[in-house]
């Protein structure tokens, strides 16, 4: 009878320690190919970027600064925006038995978990009917949002409560994609709906420990949200075998035992209990809300150019974008570069064959950003010019586009009280080879290179 006890003992440290793993994906593929850039296409999508930044502003609570939803006229439609169309980073969820995929948009300016339901036919609709564990109440979470619940499979079955937003039948947000929302945001004063958030959920369930939140991104389309904990140690381990792979590539003394008894030795220095010594961490700063924090200095090629930058983190944004003096004086330290001229002087040009090395001060240490290739398939079909490019500037050039952007958000006063005047916006590119950590409990993100 040993075996079956000691098993359970096993069974319920793995439950209540576990760290839940979701793929998530790039809707509509990657962002940058090799293609030249459409200037047009991609002021486009700045703005409407930059769009999603103006829905809530800093406003007093008590005598402290907050973050707040901005209120709308006629119908609320913040939940709805949270809904992308190509270009979200979503992740697939198993809902209801039997189970149904529906796509989850991570959204890192809220924290709300919760469906909506329109009249349209677009988006990755939830059938409840067709869910023999879909359960409702009756009551209301929000005047759009109804309280129900149903089984998740995620690595095992747990009943979560999952709102249900049906926007009313008159108004024309009715028209829009149906489509899931998962909350990533810090919980606070962004919270809409009376229902906890997934992480919440989980931990008081008992199927998390930490109420951290993880995003890995693997390459230009696909990556890891981590509930719960992180995939630091399989992505160490994978980066250590790569080195040993390559080093003794061809060799005959390496054979896959002797590969894995070095991949265990290099490993000796990684602290496995704890993700507090596995990545750096810094403190959020600014109104509470947002994932923001300073970033105590950028450099470029070995040199400090800036410091003390106010940042965002939101992974939803494809550029990394910087207030307009950044910006001039981030490419005034990359040879050969140049604004682009009007309408696209947003942009800016950089030699594509230029070696830049660029770190982003953070947690006390400089993390290399926009510099190595992800993986061997990006830097085949990515961008000429790397990860600090957004493509080459036209065919026949040999300039790029550079995936720092100006934005110009917090210069005009509909922005003003939106806080962001002097904030970069460290999107999708920045995520690339990082392991990033948020902390929703202690209000801190962690950071570490991979
Ligand atoms: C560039 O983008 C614009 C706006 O998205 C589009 O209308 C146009 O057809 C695109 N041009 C090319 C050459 O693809
Ligand atoms: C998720 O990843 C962590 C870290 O790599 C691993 O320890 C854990 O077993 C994974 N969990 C699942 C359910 O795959």
């Amino acid at each position: 009878m040993l075996l079956p006890s000691l098993l359970i003992v096993f069974i319920t440290v793995q439950a209540s320690s576990a760290t839940i793993n979701l793929s998530i994906f790039r809707r509509g593929g990657r962002f940058t190919d090799h293609k030249p850039c459409n200037l047009t296409h991609l002021s486009e999508i700045l703005a409407a970027t930059e769009q999603r930044y103006l829905t809530t502003y800093r406003g007093v609570d008590e005598n402290r600064l907050v973050r707040r939803w901005r209120p709308t006229t006629g119908d609320d439609d913040h939940l709805l925006q949270a809904i992308g169309g190509d270009g979200s980073w979503y992740a697939a969820l198993e809902v209801g038995s039997p189970p149904q995929e529906l796509q989850f948009d991570l959204d890192m300016l809220g924290p709300d978990f919760y469906t909506v339901m329109t009249t349209s036919a677009e988006g990755s609709r939830y059938n409840t009917f067709a869910s023999v564990t879909f359960d409702e109440d009756g009551s209301f979470d929000h005047a759009m949002c109804k309280r129900a619940s149903d089984l998740f499979e995620l690595s095992t079955s747990v009943r979560l409560s999952l709102p249900i937003c049906t926007p009313p039948k008159a108004s024309s947000l009715t028209l829009r994609s149906s489509g899931s929302v998962i909350g990533l945001g810090p919980p606070g004063f962004l919270t809409r709906l009376s229902g906890l958030n997934i992480l919440d959920q989980l931990h008081t369930q008992g199927f998390i420990t930490d109420t951290i939140s993880s995003v890995t991104i693997l390459d230009a389309e696909t990556g890891v949200l981590s509930l719960g904990g992180t995939i630091a140690k399989d992505a160490e381990e994978a980066k250590i075998r790569a080195g040993i792979e390559l080093q003794h590539f061809g060799q005959a003394e390496a054979s896959p035992e002797w590969v894995q008894a070095r991949v265990v030795e290099g490993m000796g220095l990684f602290d496995s209990t704890s993700v507090e010594k596995q990545f750096k961490w810094t403190k959020t700063q600014g109104p509470p809300g947002w994932w923001t924090t300073l970033m105590p200095g950028v450099w470029i090629n070995g040199a400090k150019v800036m410091r003390n930058q106010p940042v965002l983190l939101d992974i939803q944004s494809p550029f990394i974008l910087a207030p307009s003096e950044a910006a001039r004086q981030f490419y005034a330290a990359i040879g050969g570069s140049y604004r682009l001229p009007a309408p696209h002087d947003m942009f800016f040009a950089i030699p594509c064959l230029n070696k830049v090395n660029i770190a982003f001060e953070m947690a006390g240490w400089n993390f290399p950003v926009m510099s190595a290739e992800t993986t061997r398939f990006d830097s085949l079909h990515g961008p000429p010019g790397g990860p600090l490019s957004l493509g080459k500037l036209e065919d026949g050039t040999g300039y790029c586009v550079g995936v720092v952007v100006e934005t110009r958000m917090g210069e005009s006063s509909e922005w003003a009280d939106s806080g962001l005047k002097r904030t970069w916006v460290l999107g999708e590119p920045f995520f690339r080879g990082l392991g990033v950590v948020f902390d929703h409990e202690k209000g801190r993100i962690g950071l570490r290179s991979y």
